[in-house]
């Protein structure tokens, strides 16, 4: 495996200090990082190495569930450097380039505002910190639509191998996102009864009992469609919808992927209201606490915003294993609970022998992928009785992730992520065409609701959305799950 130095820049902002360095601790404290990796943590500010991990001790203190382990951070520390450079001055790398050894892989790592990815790439090639051998990991938004993510991959492009860039989601690098394909391709019994013969429908739910947490500024405009779709839920219904894959390798994957998105419909304004829910959260009480409506939120600069902080898709994957089976997404912030969960409802049995009142309800897959990890199936189980001959019940059984193997926690999934750019294993991140495809397929449904007059409908935070959302699906029969 080769060497590698570690680059971050954005190192002083808040996802360095809630994800990044939480991530790359742990690593260290499980004795997965490489013995010699250095790290550069580069903000804009000038400051001493040592006044920088003072701050980022602290700062880490309030993120990390369990005390930090002092000898551990003895150790993390040694590797950690500090390079103030203000990526908006020319030549603020030529420090970098002194630090840099071109004998070992840079991995870069842009934890910072994508409108400075394409200052941050040439300033790096101009002070020739690229003449080694090195990667690039960026995190979202690639882009706002299609037109500006082709952009923001041109630019990469000039600069970095595609093989050499990681784009992150980081919902990949969850263990129960994972445990999907484990689920789906290591199960023959799932495996041979995955597809619209078997399946009813799918939901996919992506709830978040947070608001948007002091990012007006970002959130506004984005909404819920770029800011989870477009990315998080779009690889989800990936991973369900996708062929087996030929092996693990990137590519592989990626290819699978890119067909699912490929063939999905296309949401045109004459339907749009039968497909599409936007909604806004009004105040309200969660946990027995007043909250503010989003036009309330800190940082709000306006009386009145269209942007959407929930939305409910009706989607369809038009191929061959998926024809006619709706696929149901909804996410949302200031919903009551905090939720990822996948169901796969099975169709009803074909003809009922077992008397009258005794239907056996469909079998359902539930597949928690956050919190209480898990995959819960609903079997039906004839009851234990004399009186009754054949009554049935619906039995559940239960697979808890916490309960499994020896691990006492689910790891981070920026602890993977982070492990798969360090040792060049790309099939976690995402493709270019991947991502360009997804924003095809927004970028029509962000159209067809403005052509189809789509507003926002607004829903009390704490609640599960407008009850459009409800209507969305009750019209075909159907309800959600939570
Ligand atoms: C981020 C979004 O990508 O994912 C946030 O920008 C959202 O708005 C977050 O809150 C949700 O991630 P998780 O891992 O908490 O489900």
């Amino acid at each position: 495996m080769s060497a590698v130095d570690l680059i971050i820049f954005g190192a002083t902002g808040d996802l360095s200090a809630r994800k990044l360095f939480p991530a790359l601790f742990q690593l260290d404290a499980a004795g997965l990082l490489q013995d010699g990796l250095r790290i550069a943590a580069v903000g804009r500010q000038q400051q001493t190495v040592e006044a920088f991990r003072d701050e980022l001790r602290l700062k880490m203190s309030r993120y990390m569930r369990k005390e930090m382990n002092a000898e551990v951070w003895h150790q993390f520390i040694e590797r950690l450097d500090y390079l103030g450079a203000d990526f908006t001055e020319p030549h603020a790398f030529r420090g970098l380039r002194g630090w840099l050894d071109d004998g070992r892989v840079s991995l870069f790592y842009l934890a910072t505002p994508p409108s400075l990815f394409t200052t941050i790439c040439e300033q790096l090639n101009d002070d020739r910190c690229l003449t080694g051998p090195c990667r690039i990991v960026l995190e979202k938004p690639i882009g706002e639509s299609l037109e500006t993510s082709s952009e923001v991959n041109e630019t990469l492009g000039r600069f970095f191998a595609e093989q050499d860039i990681y784009r992150i989601d980081h919902y990949l690098g969850k263990e129960t996102v994972q445990n999907l394909l484990v689920l789906r391709f290591a199960n023959r019994f799932v495996n041979s009864q995955w597809d619209q013969s078997c399946i009813d429908h799918v939901q996919i739910t992506v709830a978040e009992k947070v608001g948007i947490e002091g990012r007006w500024a970002y959130y506004d405009g984005v909404g819920q469609l770029r800011d989870m779709v477009q990315n998080h839920l779009m690889q989800l219904l990936c991973l369900v919808a996708m062929e087996p894959p030929n092996s693990l390798e990137a590519e592989s994957i990626r290819d699978e992927k890119v067909k699912i998105v490929k063939a999905l419909r296309p949401v045109d304004p004459a339907t749009v209201k039968e497909h599409v829910v936007r909604g806004q959260y009004s105040q309200g009480v969660m946990n027995g606490q007043a909250v503010p409506g989003y036009l309330e939120e800190e940082g709000c600069a306006t009386s009145a915003s269209d942007t959407e902080t929930f939305v409910a898709i009706k989607a369809y994957v038009d191929n061959w294993r998926w024809s006619g089976v709706p696929f149901y997404l909804r996410t949302g912030k200031r919903m009551p609970d905090k939720v990822t969960e996948i169901i796969i409802q099975y169709k009803a049995l074909p003809h009922h022998i077992f008397g009258e009142g005794e239907s056996a309800e469909p079998n359902r897959l539930i597949i928690r992928l956050q919190p209480n990890e898990g995959i819960e199936m609903s079997m039906v189980s004839k009851r234990q009785s004399l009186k009754d001959k054949l009554s049935l019940q619906t039995h559940t059984l239960n697979f808890d992730f916490r309960k499994d193997g020896d691990i006492d926690r689910i790891p981070d999934a920026y602890e993977r992520l982070f492990l798969d750019a360090i040792n060049g294993d790309p099939s976690l991140f995402v493709g270019r065409e991947e991502i360009e495809e997804s924003w095809r397929w927004c970028d029509r449904i962000i159209a067809a609701c403005e052509q189809g007059d789509v507003g926002v409908s607004a829903y009390q935070a704490g609640s599960w959305g407008p009850s459009k959302s409800e209507l969305l699906i009750d019209r075909d029969g159907r309800s959600w799950n939570v």
